[in-house]
């Protein structure tokens, strides 16, 4: 069955899902995007997702061509229209097709609006068992990260060189500190169990799944530290992982060919995982 795809209203076949050449998000970047899982056929923590978007947006002055309620009446349309049991849903907005190509905002062009799924089995992906390797490469992005732009070229580099080093990710350093993952949030585990991610601001996307993950740990007493940490400290560490929508939690066993603890997925990645997806399955939509 050829896979759906939603464009500016309308649901059509992949292969013919098209946006002009002149779409500003082609031109100049100039759009944001989300991604959520879908687990069993259901969204998750997509609550979450849609109000990133409306921040994101919101930042850059682009106004939704559809309400919230709307968007998440079309990507569910959309995972029922492909039968997707579980992977996740790609949403895009761009600042639409203009007649020219003038960098200042155009007037009078709606927006673009297209969505995609994908199939992944999050739950049962063999990385969750072994865990992954990361390499560290320098944070080259502009100061804006909180903002889920779709200008990702500072991540497709960084993470086809972890792709051509066998690893699993890039973690991006910054003045010494790890800021996050190409697509995903750092966190590790110290030698005192605290769990320590950075905290958000300009330099980090604020992940949906981070903030989760964090109020989860929260709520079962587990201590959580917001706060940069360097490679140094994470080598120290008992464990270390990342968080997506796409992983979920996910362990890292070694960074630069170095291992994290034992080199193998630790118990505390194993049990928020476990947590998350209990939240993720109770909480779908
Ligand atoms: N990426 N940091 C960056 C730079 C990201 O691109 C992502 C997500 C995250 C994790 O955010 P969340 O938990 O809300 O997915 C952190 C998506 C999955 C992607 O680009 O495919």
């Amino acid at each position: 069955m050829e896979k759906i795809a939603y464009v500016n209203g309308s649901f059509v076949p992949l292969s013919e899902a098209k946006v002009s050449v002149l779409d500003r998000g082609f031109l100049f970047a100039d759009g944001i995007y989300e991604v959520a899982a879908v687990l069993d056929g259901k969204l998750i923590d997509n609550a979450s997702h849609l109000a990133r978007l409306e921040r994101s947006v919101g930042e850059i002055r682009l106004e939704l061509p559809e309400t919230i309620a709307r968007i998440q009446e079309i990507q569910k349309e959309l995972v029922a229209r492909n039968e997707l049991v579980n992977g996740m849903v790609y949403l895009e907005v761009t600042r639409g097709a203009d007649t020219g190509r003038d960098f200042a905002f155009p007037k009078g062009v709606r927006p673009t609006l297209v969505m995609f799924t994908s199939e992944k089995d999050i739950v049962g992906a063999p990385s969750a068992k072994t865990g992954i390797n990361v390499i560290t490469v320098p944070d080259i992005r502009w100061e804006r990260r909180d903002i889920k732009s779709v200008a990702l070229l500072a991540q497709v580099l960084a993470k086809q060189a972890a792709a051509e080093a066998g690893a699993g990710e890039a973690w991006m350093i910054q003045d010494g500190k790890v800021t996050e993952g190409g697509s995903s949030s750092a966190f590790i585990l110290t030698q005192d169990d605290v769990i320590v991610t950075r905290q958000n601001g300009s330099e980090i996307l604020p992940g949906c799944t981070r903030k989760a993950v964090v109020a989860l740990a929260e709520e079962r007493q587990l201590r959580v530290e917001e706060r940069a940490f360097s490679i140094e400290e994470a080598l120290a560490a008992k464990e270390a992982f990342i968080t997506s929508a796409s992983v979920f939690v996910q362990a890292v066993v070694a960074i630069d060919g170095k291992k994290v603890g034992n080199g193998k997925p630790g118990p505390m990645a194993d049990r928020l995982r476990e947590i998350y997806v209990e939240f993720a399955k109770a909480t779908a939509v």
